[in-house]
This record gives structure tokens, C-alpha cells and sequence, in this order.
């Protein structure tokens, strides 16, 4: 391949890379309701999963469940909320770290993960999240 060739080649790549990377952003809160809702259906499926042993379900709803956390904490960055922020990096953490132990075969430290990674849930939601008619939102005055 020619050098000039090559630098085009390049730019199309980051051009692509930061288009991907910006259509996952989360930047409003109907984007978040709707990441939310993937989150619970997937920690859902990663709970079910666990209790079957089904291996590869686990594997990549750990995935989805790592990226979709590292987006809410890039809106609670973005929104000057630093504490939700380390939540969701602490969820991110636990997803990936049940992931490990499972590529490592380490099981007896996947229930303490998953415990972890649901006590994430339990603590942002006291603290952030509120019910109304007809289901949640980010309680009023934290953005
Ligand atoms: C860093 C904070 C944070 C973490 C961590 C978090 N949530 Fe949430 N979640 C929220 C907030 C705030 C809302 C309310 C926003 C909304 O409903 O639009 C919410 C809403 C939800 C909803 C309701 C969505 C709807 O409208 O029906 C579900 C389901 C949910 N979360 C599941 C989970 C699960 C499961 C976990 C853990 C695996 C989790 N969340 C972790 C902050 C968080």
C-alpha cells in the first residue's frame, strides 16, 4: 500500500472509531431511561444465566453490561454528578470482574461479584433514581 493510501486509510479509521464512539454517547435523559432499560433486561438475562451455567450468555451480557456502565458514568461526568459517576465505574468493575473470574474459572468469586454488582443498583437508585406514575426517573435538582 502507498504511504498517501495509508494516511487516508487512517483517517477514515478514526473518523469511524470517534463516529462510533459518539453515537454511544448517553447525553440526555431520555437517552438514559432507554440505557437503563437495556441494563435491566441484560442483568435480567445475566442473572438467569448464572443460575444455568450457561457460560457464554454470562460472557457477554458481563460485556454489554461493562460498555453500557461506562456510558452512564460518561453522562454523570458530563453532568457534574462525580459520585454517581464512581458508581457506575464501580458497576463497570464488578460486571468485568465476573467476567474474569469466569475466563479464569475462579467461580467462587462470581457470586461475590454479581452481589457487588447489584449492590451498585440498590445504592444509585436510593440515592438518584425516583418512581413515578408508570415507572422511574432522575430525582428533580440532581442534574
Ligand atoms: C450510577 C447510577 C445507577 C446505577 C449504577 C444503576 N442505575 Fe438503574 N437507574 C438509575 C437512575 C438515575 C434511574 C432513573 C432514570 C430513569 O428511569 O429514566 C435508573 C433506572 C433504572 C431502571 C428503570 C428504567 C425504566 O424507565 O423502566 C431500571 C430497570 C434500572 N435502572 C436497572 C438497573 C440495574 C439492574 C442496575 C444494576 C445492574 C442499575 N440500574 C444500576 C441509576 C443507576
Amino acid at each position: 500500500m502507498d504511504k498517501q493510501l495509508l494516511v487516508a486509510f487512517a483517517a477514515v479509521l478514526v473518523a469511524s472509531v470517534v463516529g462510533i464512539a459518539q453515537s454511544d454517547e448517553i447525553d440526555s435523559e431520555e437517552d438514559y431511561d432507554a440505557a437503563m432499560k437495556v441494563v435491566g433486561t441484560t442483568f435480567r438475562a445475566l442473572t438467569s444465566a448464572m443460575d444455568a451455567r450457561d457460560g457464554d450468555t454470562v460472557l457477554s451480557g458481563t460485556a454489554t453490561l461493562a460498555g453500557l456502565f461506562e456510558q452512564v458514568e460518561g453522562f454523570w461526568e458530563a453532568q457534574n454528578v462525580p459520585t454517581a459517576a464512581a458508581i457506575a465505574t464501580e458497576a463497570a468493575d464488578a460486571a468485568n470482574a465476573i467476567r474474569s473470574a469466569l475466563e479464569a474459572q475462579a467461580f467462587q468469586e462470581i457470586a461475590p461479584a454479581r452481589d457487588a454488582l447489584a449492590a451498585t443498583c440498590q445504592t444509585c437508585h436510593n440515592e438518584y433514581r425516583e418512581q413515578v406514575d408508570g415507572g422511574t426517573r432522575i430525582k428533580p435538582g440532581v442534574l
